[in-house]
């Protein structure tokens, strides 16, 4: 099946990395995925619960960096976001190096422009 078709077909159905990068407030998501709202009739704390896991990341992340870590290994980073963790560990230390990976397509590291980080960047797909 063509790249474009199998792509096509994946943005007709709510994806979870989507459905939660529209409760981040977000733009990485589709209608199919803000259709997935009604999560929030039954759990309607999911989005202030996105939200306040993604400020622990940020803070957790910040104090590592502060610490002196300088690598980090993000394992189910989601779709890059406000926040993303090169850019606070950047913030403390601009030599720090992020490996991100995420069994969905679209996530980590299939957004170049945004996961990279900068020249010390290098953004890979990799698929079994
Ligand atoms: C709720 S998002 C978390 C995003 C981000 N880490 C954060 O805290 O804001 C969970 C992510 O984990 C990914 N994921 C789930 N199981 C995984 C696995 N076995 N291997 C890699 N990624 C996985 C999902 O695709 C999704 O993007």
């Amino acid at each position: 099946m063509p790249a474009s078709e199998s792509q096509s077909e994946e943005l007709d159905r709510p994806n979870m990395a989507r459905i939660y990068d529209y409760f981040l407030g977000g733009d990485q998501n589709v209608t199919a995925d803000r259709a997935a709202e009604h999560v929030l009739d039954n759990y309607p704390d999911a989005a202030l619960a996105a939200r306040a896991n993604r400020a622990f990341l940020r803070r957790a992340v910040a104090f590592l960096a502060g610490q002196g870590i300088n690598q980090f290994l993000d394992i189910g980073s989601g779709l890059p976001t406000v926040g993303n963790v090169h850019e606070v560990a950047h913030t403390i230390n601009p030599t720090a190096r992020v490996v991100y990976v995420d069994n969905k397509p679209r996530c980590g590291p299939l957004q170049p422009g945004v996961a990279s980080g900068g020249r010390r960047g290098r953004a890979r797909r990799r698929r079994d």
